[in-house]
């Protein structure tokens, strides 16, 4: 039997207590419970350097663009949670893509991270739009570089009271929504790897 669709799992956020992060546990859950393989990454875990052009021609990727590089590779497709700032994308996030779509060297394309890929967005934020005017971003610079979005999205409004003490939704319509976006990206990249009908 063929192994489940691989799905890379991460927020553009990295602070202990960041909401986006409690939400793409969510979907990444939605995902293992159709049949996933999900690797949940956490920024910070992984820092990144601000982009230079002086840094990359100088030294090379650094080692945490080169390890994204890699888990972006080794998985078909990406669950996306990212906080709005000032309308648009998270600064974490926009940076994470700029250094990904660079290449590594002769034998790296710059876009071997995203190409086949494809992606589910979400958002959450305090805010009375919950995020949804940053996906309009995201998406955006994602099908410019050749990922494939799922055209659904989830934006949790009023963040900072959605969350009960275990960290879910204490919507449950809405947790159960979050949840159905990580199983939607799943069956859509189950079909593109031909495994489901
Ligand atoms: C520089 C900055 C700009 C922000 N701009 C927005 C915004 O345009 N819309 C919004 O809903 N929230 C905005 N916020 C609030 C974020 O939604 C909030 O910090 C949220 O916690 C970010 O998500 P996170 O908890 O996953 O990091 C902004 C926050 C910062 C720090």
């Amino acid at each position: 039997m063929a192994s489940g669709p691989k799905i890379l799992a991460f927020a553009g956020s990295a602070w202990k207590d960041s909401f986006n992060k409690k939400l793409v546990k969510f979907a990444a859950q939605g995902a293992r419970g159709v049949g996933a393989q999900v690797t949940e990454l956490d920024f910070a875990d992984l820092p990144l350097p601000l982009f230079d052009q002086d840094v990359e021609a100088e030294e090379g990727l650094p080692a945490g663009v080169i390890r994204l590089k890699e888990l972006m590779r080794e998985h078909d497709g990406f669950l996306i949670a990212s906080p709005e700032y000032n309308s648009s994308i998270s600064p974490m996030l926009k940076n994470a893509i700029d250094w990904a779509s660079r290449s590594s060297g002769p034998d790296d394309t710059p876009m071997s991270a995203f190409k086949g890929k494809a992606a589910a967005l979400m958002s959450a934020s305090p805010g009375g739009l919950g995020g949804m005017r940053g996906l309009v971003t995201v998406r955006f610079i994602l099908i410019n570089i050749g990922v494939l979005v799922w055209p659904g999205q989830v934006a949790v409004r009023s963040a900072h009271d959605a969350f009960a003490d275990d960290g879910s939704l204490k919507d449950a319509a809405r947790h159960e929504a979050v949840e159905r976006h990580g199983s939607e990206l799943t069956g859509l990249l189950a079909k593109l790897k031909g495994e489901s009908n």
